[in-house]
């Protein structure tokens, strides 16, 4: 006999490097056909959360166009992101899921209220046919360019009264929350988009008593950021500065190309050591877009800074990764932990799953061995059963 499904996890942006990397990998390890290296919440200090496992999930989501999940695999295959055999063998699985992935929400088609209204049919369809529990939303689409300020976007009931009017005042990210959020969902933003940050998206999610997590998922450079900056500061040596140069190629690249997209990243990048350092550095973060690198990334740091005496010394590091790989897991990982939060009637953003975030929202925390810290301890409470709201 089966074990029912319980949660379903709605990739938008689902024929994507990240989003086919993580259906791929659900898929193979929830069948036991790889290995599960790369899965934080396999860790022995989370195991008391109970999280639910990869085969539990169903998978679905929302694109505005891509290749057929299928040969998207193929295409990763052959870069290398993915072992070579998998697309074969998952052939039927990535079909069916495939066959769940609705039309995406694409700028300019309709009005927002009305496509809300849409992406939120589609999860509550969903959940209703699928027979799951809840369902979570993770966004892993495009990066769009920082949202302007707009009076709608300050409280929920002004938001909803320029979304009755007719008005046109959220990016798609914003759109997919808010629509998350009239189904009943919760939803993750592993990119820098507004997604549920702004204050009347966050206050919908607060009212519906869902929860929510983001922004922009911290696999690679920023990681090792987060780990560095606090030897640098427990050691007490002083930054000076830290400089950052990153290639990538593949859709994110061409993507962060865009120099308005791009800022959304650089911004993102660039939130954490300050806070991590405990005082101001200076600290230039640039991205090139290197089509030839495909799904592989290098990034260089740069950190000049002085020990006893004023004496002046240097740093640096080059990481070379394949974001999807990197990423994938950390998706699957934020929505075992969601869907764990959501069953357990937790509300508002979850700070206490920044660990995984660049930018983390309602937290502060910018240093990975606190931020570690905060996650164990989040892992007991999810275990332990108490009703959290706005952890
Ligand atoms: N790979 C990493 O290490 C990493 C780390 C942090 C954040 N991210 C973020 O994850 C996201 C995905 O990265 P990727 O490499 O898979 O990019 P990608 O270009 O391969 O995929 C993006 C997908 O989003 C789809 N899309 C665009 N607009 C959409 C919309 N409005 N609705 C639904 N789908 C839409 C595209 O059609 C495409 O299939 C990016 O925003 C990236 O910045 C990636």
């Amino acid at each position: 006999m089966t074990t029912p499904s319980t949660t379903a996890l709605w990739l938008v942006g689902a024929r994507g490097s990240v989003a086919t990397t993580a259906a791929v990998g659900a898929l193979a390890v929830g069948a036991g056909l790889a290995a599960r290296t790369g899965l934080v919440g396999d860790a022995p200090e989370l195991a008391p959360a109970g999280l639910p496992d990869l085969d539990r999930f169903v998978l679905a989501g929302s694109d505005i166009g891509g290749v057929a999940l299928p040969k998207r695999a193929a295409l990763l295959a052959e870069d290398g992101v993915i072992p070579a055999h998998l697309p074969a063998v998952l052939a039927d699985a990535l079909a069916e899921v495939e066959a769940r992935i609705r039309p995406g929400i694409a700028p300019g088609h309709g009005a927002a209220a009305e496509q809300v209204r849409r992406v939120r049919d589609d999860l509550v369809d969903l959940q209703q046919r699928t027979g799951v529990e809840r369902v979570v939303v993770v966004n892993v689409a495009s990066t769009e360019p920082p949202v302007a300020d707009d009076p709608a976007h300050a409280s929920w009931p002004a938001l909803r009264r320029a979304l009755e009017a007719g008005e046109d005042v959220l990016p798609p990210s914003a759109l997919y929350a808010l629509a998350a959020f009239e189904a009943g969902a919760s939803f993750v933003d592993f990119t820098p988009s507004a997604g549920a940050r702004l204050p009347a998206v966050a206050q919908r999610a607060e009212e519906a008593g869902l929860p929510w997590a983001g922004s922009d998922g911290k696999t690679g450079e920023t990681l090792v950021k987060a780990a560095l900056a606090p030897m640098f500061t427990t050691r007490q040596l002083r930054v000076r500065s830290w400089a950052g140069v990153n290639l990538l190629g593949g859709g994110d690249g061409a993507t962060l190309a865009d120099p308005s997209a791009g800022l959304s990243k650089t911004r993102s990048k660039s939130r954490g050591l300050q806070a991590a350092l405990g005082y101001p550095v200076d600290a230039p973060v640039h991205i090139d877009n290197v089509p030839d690198l495909g799904e592989w990334k290098t990034a260089w740091d740069h950190i000049s800074f002085e020990g006893f005496l004023g004496t002046r010394m240097t740093m640096q590091f080059t990481w070379q990764g394949c974001d999807s790989a990197l990423a994938a897991p950390l998706v699957l990982d934020l929505a075992r932990l969601t869907a764990r939060a959501h069953e357990r009637g937790f509300s508002g953003p979850l700070g206490a799953l920044g660990f995984f975030f660049k930018d983390p929202a309602g937290s502060g925390e910018h240093r990975l061995p606190q931020q570690w810290d905060a996650l164990v301890a989040f892992a007991a409470d999810l275990g332990a059963g108490q009703l959290g709201a706005g952890r």
